[in-house]
């Protein structure tokens, strides 16, 4: 499976994914990571790892539908199958759903439909549940919502600081996105209506 990789960020999410895809317990190619932002860590991540990385800065287009297009253009170029959105700052336009109808996904460091956005995390912890998680979700128009595929869940510590759960979401992250992956490089997921069935793996 190709699988191509969009981040904004220091990209520890697409790490996780190049650290097993190189171990062999992902099986995908990662045929490209594509990032808006000059400068991101994830960036040099790639290059490290020798994996293409294409910098499109979104600020460099009139509009989002025109800076999508040239992003589109890129996955299909690089074969991609599979569209992994990873710290990815940008919403999607419909014209690429349309172009990866079914196959973008997303990460996000709290337990979904609870506490969407770009700061869902932390709100959770300001909010003060006790049990808070990251989702790994397939991608619709409006942000943060899609049939989930995996949750993990993880319990938030009395008095615990913002930045320490959020840094142990982090590290669930790179144990359930890979896992979500996975299950789709070997067909196992099945989409009815909102939810999301994995069917069993081989022994
Ligand atoms: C993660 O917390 C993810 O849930 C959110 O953005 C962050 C990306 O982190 N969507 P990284 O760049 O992979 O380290």
């Amino acid at each position: 499976l190709n699988i191509a990789i969009l981040a904004s960020g220091s990209g520890s999410n697409a790490q996780a994914m190049i650290d097993k895809a190189a171990a062999g317990v992902l099986d995908v190619n990662i045929c490209c990571i594509v990032c808006n932002r000059p400068g991101a860590g994830v960036i040099e991540r790639a290059r490290k790892a020798g994996v293409t990385c294409v910098v499109l800065d979104h600020e460099e287009f009139a509009d989002r539908e025109s800076y999508d297009r040239e992003v589109v253009q890129t996955l299909q170029e690089h074969g991609t199958q599979l569209v992994v959105l990873a710290g990815y700052m940008r919403m999607l336009s419909t014209a690429f759903l349309d172009a990866f109808s079914g196959r973008v996904i997303n990460i996000h460091p709290a337990l979904l439909p609870s506490f969407p956005g770009v700061h869902g995390g932390v709100d959770a912890c300001e909010y003060g549940v006790k049990i808070s998680g990251c989702t790994v979700h397939f991608v619709e128009e409006k942000m943060d919502s899609g049939p989930v595929i995996i949750q993990a869940a993880v319990p938030v510590n009395p008095d615990e600081e913002v930045d320490d759960l959020m840094q142990r979401i982090h590290a669930m992250e790179h144990r359930i996105y890979p896992q979500a992956i996975q299950w789709f490089a070997q067909n196992r997921i099945n989409v009815w209506g909102r939810e999301v069935h994995v069917a069993p793996g081989k022994a």
